[in-house]
């Protein structure tokens, strides 16, 4: 994958931390140009750290408008990772209001905003483009506290598939990846759990969490030329929990 992707410019959101950041730092050695983004101001300053020098950071919200915005007057952008999300785990019965609005809002509201106005950035470009929607295993699957997670997965799947559908003849290729559970700062405090844990060991029969780079690997692939003939795909990197 070594400068792969030299001459692209992309942008991935919520590269403060987890899988967005091995995503930019990825794309970064890869040879891209990358615009990180989150709203952390310190996350992105330890991420600029990082030393092949080709990343740029913005401080935003992606579930606001200057956000959105912002990302639809890009010049030149070919490839978008949209990947901030989250997740609050509760039982179906005890999902209260304000927390379905706001995994709903991130996870598909704002999800659909960003990945719209990256579309927008890429027509005007008018080169081949690569979307690549950040979902989840469960976004195939369903898993107890998680209905409006995989709710908002679900969605992001439809999504995907509709936008490849339409962006297609214009040279722009729209694929999800799919993780299985990786630990980051949103999924360690359910890992601490040692109940959850043989719980998610017990369902990946690769016996393992998937790890940063095997998903920023992932990524990279739907981003290069390598994955040139594929679009509306799931690439699911799991483990085999799905497979079951
Ligand atoms: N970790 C897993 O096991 C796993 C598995 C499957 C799918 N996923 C998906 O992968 C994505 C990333 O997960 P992660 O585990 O890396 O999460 P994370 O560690 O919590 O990191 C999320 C990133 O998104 C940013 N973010 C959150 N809300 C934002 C907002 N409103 N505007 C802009 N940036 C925002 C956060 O930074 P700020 O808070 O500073 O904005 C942070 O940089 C999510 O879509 C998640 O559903 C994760």
């Amino acid at each position: 994958m070594s400068e792969s992707l030299s001459g692209q410019l992309a942008l991935v959101t919520g590269a403060g931390r987890g899988l967005g950041r091995a995503c930019a730092e990825g794309l970064a050695d890869a040879g891209a140009r990358v615009i990180a983004t989150a709203r952390t101001a310190s996350d992105l300053e330890a991420l600029a750290a990082h030393d092949s020098g080709r990343i740029e950071t913005w401080t935003g919200d992606v579930t606001e408008d200057a956000f959105v915005e912002r990302v639809a007057a890009i010049e030149g952008l070919s490839i978008l990772v949209n990947n901030a999300g989250a997740n609050r785990p509760q039982s179906f019965v005890e999902v209260d209001a304000e927390s379905l609005d706001f995994v709903l809002n991130l996870n598909v509201r704002a999800a659909f905003r960003v990945a719209q106005a990256a579309a927008q950035a890429m027509l005007r470009t008018g080169g081949p483009g690569a979307i690549i929607n950040m979902s989840s295993q469960m976004g195939h699957v369903g898993s107890p506290k998680r209905s409006v997670y995989c709710m908002t997965k679900h969605a992001v799947e439809g999504l995907t598939k509709a936008m490849a559908v339409e962006l297609a003849p214009h040279g722009i290729r729209v694929n999800t990846v799919a993780p299985t559970f990786v630990e980051t700062p949103l999924t360690k405090p359910m890992l601490d759990n040692p109940t959850f844990r043989d719980f998610v060991f017990g369902m990946i029969p690769m016996g393992k969490l998937a790890s940063l780079e095997d998903i920023a690997a992932a990524v990279m692939y739907l981003a290069s030329p390598a994955s040139s003939m594929v679009t509306g795909h799931s690439l699911r990197v799991d483990g085999g929990w799905t497979a079951q």
